[in-house]
């Protein structure tokens, strides 16, 4: 619709329409049931339900045509309804949960795994999806880590760039693309103790250093929208937060699209005991600029009076306007029914699932055990050895019934092979024992299930079950040929069995399908490329952990490690047991040292680092060299080493490929004491590595303003 008509429908509207343009309801009140994923006690009258702007959590093609058609029939004003949803890792083709695509450390992979998504929520009538989560993460216990992209800012800035640009395409109004709705703002994950909804206190160089970067990625690819988050910064609730979204959202990142409460969270300033009544919590959601309320009543029983009351029509108009230029923007003006006349190619889904899933998983460690041969005789044994609940959180369309279980995948590949799914109530350890000792090798599988990880799946404890300790104890007396693959949303702490077994793979929750790609990895069809995207902890009590470990004044060295006044555990070493970035392949990848094309990097200029990186195996594959870097003076203080640059590597056997990365002195910068992000003048080290711990080569440039 053209500009100026829309902005008649606007003026068009009653004090009332503008209100209900800004509140956002689930199917339940139009008669259809939704995806619920909070707590509900939202009451709109029936007066207003063909006023309201937006639904959310819509399963079905059939539900939003009925729903859109039911409203429009009613409406006076003909302003389409907006269908939202939490279209998180693909629609009812469920690809691989986020931490496990942050695996792959490609952009390229992420942004064709938003599209496809996009595609397939399109044509059941979405048209806002709330992701991606742009959370810096460094607490497993706290199980939205599953939706992050896990530890890292500067990979985490890049992949939530990626997804941007493939739910939102180049152009909305396609009826192939979704809004992206960028979450949470922010702070949410460092919730305090890694409890879901816990308080958090973080120091404003913190947010600025690495909460932000990821939400002015996505609001530099264009973004949409942007979730509030549930947490306070600064004291203060984030939904009421008006100076933190006034100078920090609106004003240095100049977000100008609409911004949308989580779940309940205007209601809950009221919990929060920052506002008395429903009223308080709307004045001060809306003063912050929010627009929709997602599921409570606050906005529909109380902004009219606040509005009237404070003479706020300009701010509401400035509301519901970028409402409306939302749904322009999506074309919903001509096309109400969007997307729901697209064919979607499932078949070719199904094989963009399989290879993604292939490209997600990460093999820790093979003591030459892997890749299994056809004919090995196989014992495949675990509490997930045949579950097909390997969707994992927030794959709500997704029917696991349709998901293959490992053991499916592997009967397929593997000619003999036992299966014994274990559960607490009936462990039949003398059937386990003798089916172990008779196997040639043992492939155990174990971890977490879907309601293990994700919104409200906090954990205080990351080791396996007492169960599946006891049946890798019971494994290793009776075959030493094991291989652990553990199912997870988030790192677990592996310490007390990973001298049990010879291989470890770390499957997360691969998709749909989790069988046929884990099949093909295990048997070397297909080769291992992913990374570890957050480190695996060795113990609980190393959390809140990032392998960007701050300079402090007594760091433990390998000189000093005998000393008392240092910074360590007593009962544990400082290190993670796998560390950010650590994945291995069946190929073995070599590198010469690092170069630099000059020691003195000058304003304005650009530094080249370069290196050749070959596979000396017989087998092609993916290499991950990752340069990390230190700045060695700072104003405030800094990690050790932080990652600068990476890049999947293809090499067929016995390639060699000269890598380049061209490094600004911008990408040099940090945020400063007040708050500016500048690069200091001085000496830098720049390293070449295969993981944050596994340094290959270093090199140091001086930096010259
Ligand atoms: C609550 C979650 O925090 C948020 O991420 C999600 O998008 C909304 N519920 C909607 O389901």
């Amino acid at each position: 619709m053209e500009i100026e008509k829309l902005k008649q429908r606007l003026l068009s509207l009653s004090l009332e329409e503008k209100v209900g343009q800004l509140v956002q309801v689930t199917p339940d009140f139009f008669g259809n049931k939704g995806e619920i994923t909070g707590p509900l006690g939202q009451k709109i009258a029936d007066s207003t339900r063909y006023q309201i702007g937006s639904v959310l959590g819509t399963h079905r093609a059939a539900e939003v045509k009925q729903i859109q058609a039911d409203y429009l029939a009613h409406s006076k004003h003909q302003i389409p309804l907006l269908f939202m949803a939490d279209v998180i890792h693909g629609y009812e083709t469920i690809f691989p949960i986020p931490l496990a695509l942050a695996s792959s450390f490609d952009e390229e992979l992420i942004e064709r795994v938003a599209q496809n998504s996009a595609v397939e929520a399109a044509s059941e009538g979405i048209h806002v999806t709330f992701s991606p989560m742009a959370d810096y993460v460094k607490d497993p216990r706290w199980g939205r880590v599953l939706e992050s992209n896990g530890e890292d800012p500067r990979l985490s800035t890049a992949l939530t760039k990626a997804y941007v640009r493939g739910y939102q395409g180049d152009d909305l109004k396609k009826e192939t693309s979704l809004a992206a709705c960028v979450k949470h703002f922010i702070g949410y994950g460092a919730a305090e103790g890694g409890r879901d909804y816990n308080t958090v206190d973080i120091s404003d160089v913190e947010l600025h250093q690495n909460y932000l970067p990821a939400f002015e990625g996505a609001i530099s690819a264009g973004v949409q929208l942007v979730m509030t988050s549930f947490n306070s910064v600064h004291g203060v609730p984030v939904t009421a937060n008006k100076a933190l979204i006034q100078s920090v959202l609106r004003g240095k990142l100049r977000f100008d699209g609409v911004l949308i409460s989580d779940w309940a969270a205007i209601a809950e300033l009221k919990n929060h005991r920052v506002a008395q009544t429903s009223r308080d919590a709307a004045k001060k959601a809306f003063d912050a600029s929010v627009d929709i309320d997602m599921m409570t009543d606050c906005y529909s029983e109380e902004l009219a009076a606040i509005v009237e009351e404070n003479h706020l029509m300009p701010q509401l108009d400035a509301a519901v306007w970028r409402i409306l230029l939302l749904k322009n923007e999506l074309g919903l003006f001509e096309n109400p029914y969007r997307g729901l006349e697209n064919k979607v190619d499932k078949d070719q889904l199904k094989v963009e699932a399989f290879e993604v899933a292939t490209r997600s998983a990460v093999l820790l460690k093979n003591e030459a055990i892997l890749p299994l041969k056809k004919e090995d005789k196989l014992l495949v044994v675990g509490t997930k050895a045949a579950t097909t609940d390997v969707l994992g959180a927030w794959s709500w369309i997704g029917d696991s019934d349709t998901a293959i279980s490992l053991a499916a995948g592997l009967e397929k590949e593997c000619s003999a092979i036992e299966i014994i799914a274990i559960d607490d109530e009936k462990t039949d350890w003398s059937k386990i024992k003798l089916a172990a000792h008779a196997a040639e090798k043992v492939v155990i599988a174990v971890g977490e299930d879907s309601q293990e990880a994700g919104e409200a799946a906090s954990r205080a404890k990351l080791n396996l079950s007492a169960i599946e300790q006891e049946l890798i104890d019971v494994i290793s007396h009776e075959n030493s040929e094991s291989i652990l693959v553990t199912f997870s949303g988030r790192p677990l702490v592996l310490t007390d069995v990973e001298e049990k077994v010879k291989a470890i793979v770390v499957a997360w929750f691969l998709g749909n399908q989790t069988g046929t790609a884990l099949a093909a990895l295990l048997t070397g069809q297909k080769n291992f490329s992913g990374h570890l995207p957050m480190s695996f902890p060795r113990s609980v009590g190393q959390l809140p952990y990032s392998y960007q470990e701050m300079s402090t004044g007594r760091p433990m060295t390998e000189e000093n490690a005998d000393q008392k006044y240092i910074s360590r555990y007593l009962d544990e070493e400082n290190s993670p047991l796998y560390a950010f970035g650590h994945g291995l392949s069946y190929s073995a990848f070599t590198y010469s040292e690092l170069r630099v094309s000059t020691d003195e990097l000058r304003s304005g200029c650009e530094l080249e680092l370069s290196f050749e990186v070959t596979n000396e195996s017989e087998l092609a594959g993916y290499a991950l060299p990752q340069i990390y870097f230190t700045d060695e003076y700072t104003e405030v203080i800094r990690p050790k080493r932080e990652l600068l640059a990476w890049q999947q590597v293809q090499l067929d056997c016995g390639e060699t490929k000269t890598i380049h990365f061209t490094i600004r002195p911008e990408d040099l910068a940090y945020v400063h004491s007040d708050l500016s992000r500048t690069t200091d003048p001085g000496e830098f080290r720049f390293y070449l590595a295969k993981s944050a711990l596994d340094i290959v080569s270093a090199v140091s440039v001086t930096y010259v303003e």
